[in-house]
This record gives C-alpha cells, structure tokens and sequence, in this order.
C-alpha cells in the first residue's frame, strides 16, 4: 500500500513535470495568432568558434531585432578550443550529423514549428546540407553570408601564428582528393576545381553530394530547398579570401569566366529545387560591402529584420525592406 501510493505520487510528480516542460512551448507555438519569433540557429565560419564574442553579439542582435529570440549556436564540441579545432578538422558526413542530431534532440528547437538559419562563411554551406539531409525541425529562411556554396577552387593562407590552421593544412600534401584528406581536412570537403572536375565528382566527400550533382540525384534535398520560405546568399564585393568570391551567389566561375546559378545546369533541371524556390519568389541574391566576413550591424539588423520573426508574419518582405508600420506585429 505504502509502495503503491509512493509509485502513484512519483507519476504524478513526473506528468507535472513534464507538463510543466512541454505547456509553454505548446501554447507558444501552436497558435496562428502568436507573434514569438522563431528560434534561430548559428553556424560559425572556419576559425571560429561558437562562444566568441563575436557570435554573442550576433545573438544579441537577433534578439534586439526580434525581442525574445530563442537564439542557438551550432558547435561541435562544448569547448571553444575544440569547436574551432573542428571547422578545421574532421569528416564534414559527421558534423553534419551531429549538428543535426543535436538541433532535433533540443528541447526548445524540436518543439518548434520551424527554425530560422544564419550561416557564416562555411557555416553557410554546413546549414544548407542540415536542410537538405535532416530539416527537423524545418528551416524557413536560410541567411548565408560569404559563403562557398559552389565550391573554392583554391585554399586560403593561415595567418602565420595560426598554428591549427597549419596544421590541418598540412594534411593536404600532395593530392586533395584523396580519403585521408577528403574525411580530415574540411575546407578539402567542399574544394571544386574545373580543372579536376572528374576527380570532384568521384572523390568529394561533401559539396559533390550536397550539390546534387552527381548522375543520381537525391530527390529529397531538392523537395527540402523548395520548401524554404527564403535563401538569402549574401556575397562580399570585395573578397579574396573566398577564391572565386561568385560562389557565394552560387555562380560557376572557370578560369575568368563567370556563369550566372540562373544559367546553370543545376538550375535550369533544377537540381538542388533552387528554380522551384526562385519561382515563387524566395531566392535572394544580395551584396555585402568590403572583404570577406567584413560585416556591420547595420547590415544584419536588415537581414534579421527582413527575414526572421513569427511565423506568420509575412517574410521575404521583398527588396527593398518595407517599413513596419505599428500594429504589424
Ligand atoms: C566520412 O564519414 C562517413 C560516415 O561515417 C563515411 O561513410 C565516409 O566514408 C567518410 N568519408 C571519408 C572520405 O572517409
Ligand atoms: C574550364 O576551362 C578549361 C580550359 O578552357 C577546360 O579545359 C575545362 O574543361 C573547363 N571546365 C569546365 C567544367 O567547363
């Protein structure tokens, strides 16, 4: 009786429990009317990390745009040193992965209807493949800054005292196609050059894949980019760490010669789903001033406000941004 009446409180302290945990984010996010913006997740470029100051602020901003942000840093491991060990190192199958294990085992993210995604430079691409293989939750409006979603045709110098950096470019003796470098050296995973198309296509271990461009294509990641409400690639005008900057916009760039997504193959079959996006009017091509990763706050706060928020307030919100008027939110 004593055992049968403790077993009974311990159900009902435990469905208490978590009623209490589930409640709010039900309510929350359950009605139409509701105006909580959605939660937002980071991806971090190559050499950051995902508790810098720098991706704090961005948070902040996010928050200062759209108050009450549930705002969530992409990491790979909850130490700093070794997060950013990990944009230079590691299989990118893996962090993808895990990346998306960790967003749909979130008890905040997995509740949500949808998510908003900014993507810093590599993080852009990485964001764009959680889309494509996993969106659980579904992502709204994908934001990429700088990023290489075509691909680099060159590797970029570490700074001299980058020791990281050195070394994980050391890997990449010899021939970059091969397995020791393609599951070790991330930047190795979405390298694409013309030139060595043939080996791209067999070897990468990454942007071959997530760009459907192989002979079988996955219809999936198709149907999920349809899907976005928005994706916005942001390319700096003046770039030189990105090699070609182009690939920001998903532009195929060979020797000199620059040519537009919109006149791609992977566009014009529709590959990747980008034409059935831009046909309802939900892919952007915007410019950033200055060098790579150069952002301001001005230029954030815009895109925050252009293309995140509630649910049911009506993104996209066209070019150029329309002002809100009282009573919009
Ligand atoms: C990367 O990891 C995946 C999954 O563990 C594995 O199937 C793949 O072969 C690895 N890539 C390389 C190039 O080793
Ligand atoms: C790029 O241009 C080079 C030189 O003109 C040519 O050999 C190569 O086939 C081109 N690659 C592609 C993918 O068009």
């Amino acid at each position: 009786m004593a055992i049968r009446n403790h077993l009974t409180a311990l159900v009902i302290a435990g469905s208490l429990l978590s009623a209490a945990l589930t409640k709010p984010l039900d309510v929350r996010f359950s009605d139409d009317t509701d105006d909580t913006p959605l939660p937002v997740v980071i991806w971090h470029g190559l050499g950051d990390a995902y508790d810098t100051d720098g991706m704090r602020r961005v948070a902040e901003l996010v928050e200062e745009v759209n108050p009450g942000t549930f705002v969530y840093a992409i990491r790979m491991d909850e130490s700093g040193a070794r997060d950013r060990y990990a944009s230079f190192i590691g299989n990118l199958t893996n962090h993808i992965g895990k990346a998306c294990a960790d967003i749909a085992a979130h008890p905040i993210l997995s509740t949500a209807p949808a998510i908003d995604a900014i993507g810093f430079s590599q993080g852009g691409q990485f964001l764009r493949a959680y889309v494509e293989r996993c969106n659980n939750p579904p992502v709204r409006s994908l934001v990429t800054f700088g990023s290489q979603h075509n691909g680099i045709s060159a590797f970029r110098d570490c700074a001299p005292n980058d020791w990281v950096c050195r070394f994980a470019m050391a890997i990449l003796t010899g021939d970059a196609w091969s397995p020791t470098v393609q599951s070790r050296l991330v930047p190795a995973q979405y390298y694409r050059n013309p030139n060595e198309f043939n080996q791209y296509l067999e070897h990468s271990n990454f942007l071959a894949d997530i760009n459907n461009e192989r002979v079988v294509k996955n219809e999936q990641y198709k149907k999920n980019i349809a899907q976005l409400e928005s994706f916005v690639m942001y390319m700096f005008e003046d770039d030189k760490t990105v090699i070609p900057k182009e690939s920001s916009w998903f532009h195929d760039v060979n020797g000199t010669e620059v040519t537009p997504l919109r006149q791609r193959r992977l566009y014009t079959e529709d590959w990747l789903g980008l034409r059935e996006l831009d046909k309802k009017g939900g892919l952007y091509f915007r410019t950033a001033p200055g060098e790579h990763m150069e952002l301001s706050e001005e230029l954030l706060v815009e895109a925050f406000g252009d293309f995140f928020g509630p649910l049911n307030r009506h993104a996209g919100r066209s070019d150029p941004r329309p002002r809100l008027q009282a009573g919009d939110l």
